[in-house]
């Protein structure tokens, strides 16, 4: 089996989540290629090169471009902020490398097309960082809706909603200023939101929607208040390319969410939902049997559901999110030798982005718009 060295950018929260699946992805699944974990990068020497440590890379860079310029680097991770992930990516690629983003893809759509155009031209393979679509139990609810079980789905109801930022005390940061985050909950929360329906549902064929700021200013840390330049809360009304209709809403100020990333789809002869705060739990209802015995079954993830098996025999015992992400860099890596995949590319990703910056159009002149014409 061919070995494929790595490159990993960024060591905060997503750059630990992408060690940990390197770590994890050949004992899980076997059938992939073995990964040499060559070297990560971090602005700060002393911090890099004690992550590279702990995280099993053989030496640490504070120069991303080393990575790029690396001949035994094939694989190149970006857990980097929003606004690097170009620059990242386009050298990446150029440079002959697979590239694994992180969502979004870039801070607008300009550079979102960029970094389409490189994949495409590069014929590597470039995958961004929709773990949820990864999810056992959301896979099967794919299966069940494409098998006919809930019988033609007609309506979509989507809401993604966490609590980050809900405190308005909280001081401003750089995550408010859009040319270093660009979007605000849209770019954060709703691009997940959106993946699901897409998955679910198909092309999101034109939308209208609601985009806000609810706490307009924060406090500086050292007195005096900034005004927040990017979204707090967004809903819109959606319809999808089969003629099916839904509403997707965020929030990022919504107290008490903490990955409320809920999804429902309803169809001629049932429905089904899942909420990722209880993300092993299927919920089904089928319209048959006796009307009085009728309801909701819970179904949790087991070995019968997709990749399940691989982490676990037994059903029940559940999944998280760092095991996800072992399941979207192995898709990734099947990409890689040519296997059938359900990684996410940068041409997908673009149409993401084209959806979450169509409400920001749509809200801005008060009217429907058509992603696709952005
Ligand atoms: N898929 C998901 O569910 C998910 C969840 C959280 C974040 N994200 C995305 O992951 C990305 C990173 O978010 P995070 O929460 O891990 O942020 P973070 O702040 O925890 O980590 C960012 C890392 O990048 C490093 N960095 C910054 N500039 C750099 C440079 N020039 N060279 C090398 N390293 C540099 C920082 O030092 C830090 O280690 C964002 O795009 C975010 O949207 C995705």
């Amino acid at each position: 089996m061919e070995r494929i060295g790595v490159g990993l950018i960024g060591t905060g929260f997503m750059g630990k989540c992408h060690a940990m699946a390197y770590g994890a992805v050949r004992a899980v699944f076997g059938d992939v290629p073995e990964i040499a974990r060559v070297v990560l990068c971090d602005v700060d020497a002393g911090h890099a090169a004690a992550c590279a440590r702990d995280f099993g890379f053989a030496r640490a860079t504070t120069d991303w471009r080393e990575i790029v310029a690396d001949p035994t680097v094939e694989l190149v991770s970006i857990t980097s902020p929003n606004g690097l992930h170009r620059e990242m990516a386009v050298a990446a690629l150029e440079a002959g490398k697979h590239v694994w983003c992180e969502k979004p893809m870039a801070l607008d759509l300009e550079d979102a097309r960029a970094m389409a155009e490189a994949a495409a031209r590069s014929g590597r393979v470039a995958a961004l960082g929709y773990a949820y679509l990864q999810n056992p139990a959301l896979v099967e609810a794919r299966r069940l809706i494409e098998a006919g079980a809930i019988g033609t789905p007609f309506d979509f109801r989507g809401s993604v909603d966490e609590d980050y930022m809900a405190d308005p005390a909280l001081p401003w940061s750089w995550r408010l200023r859009a040319q270093d985050a660009g979007l605000g909950t849209l770019g954060d929360l709703t691009v997940h939101l959106v993946s699901l329906a897409r998955m679910l549902m198909g092309e999101i064929e034109a939308l209208t929607a609601v985009v806000d700021t609810v706490h307009v200013e924060r406090p500086l840390p050292g007195g005096g208040t900034a005004a927040v330049e990017n979204d707090d809360v967004a809903h819109a009304l959606v319809r999808f390319a089969s003629g099916a209709r839904g509403t997707l809403a965020s929030s990022r100020v919504a107290h008490g969410r903490k990955n409320g990333l809920r999804v429902e789809v309803y169809g001629s002869h049932g429905a089904l939902w899942l909420d990722n705060e209880r993300m092993n739990e299927l919920n089904l209802y089928l319209a048959e049997g006796p009307v009085g015995t009728r309801g909701f079954r819970r179904i949790l993830s087991g070995p019968a559901h997709a990749d399940y098996a691989r982490f676990c025999p037994a059903p029940g015992h559940g999944l998280g999110f760092n095991e996800v992400k072992v399941i979207e860099l192995a898709e990734l890596l099947k990409a890689t030798t040519g296997r059938p995949t359900r990684a996410i590319d940068f041409a997908e990703g673009l149409k993401i982005e084209q959806v979450v910056h169509g409400f920001v159009r749509s809200a801005g002149e008060g009217r429907w718009v058509r992603p696709a014409d952005l």
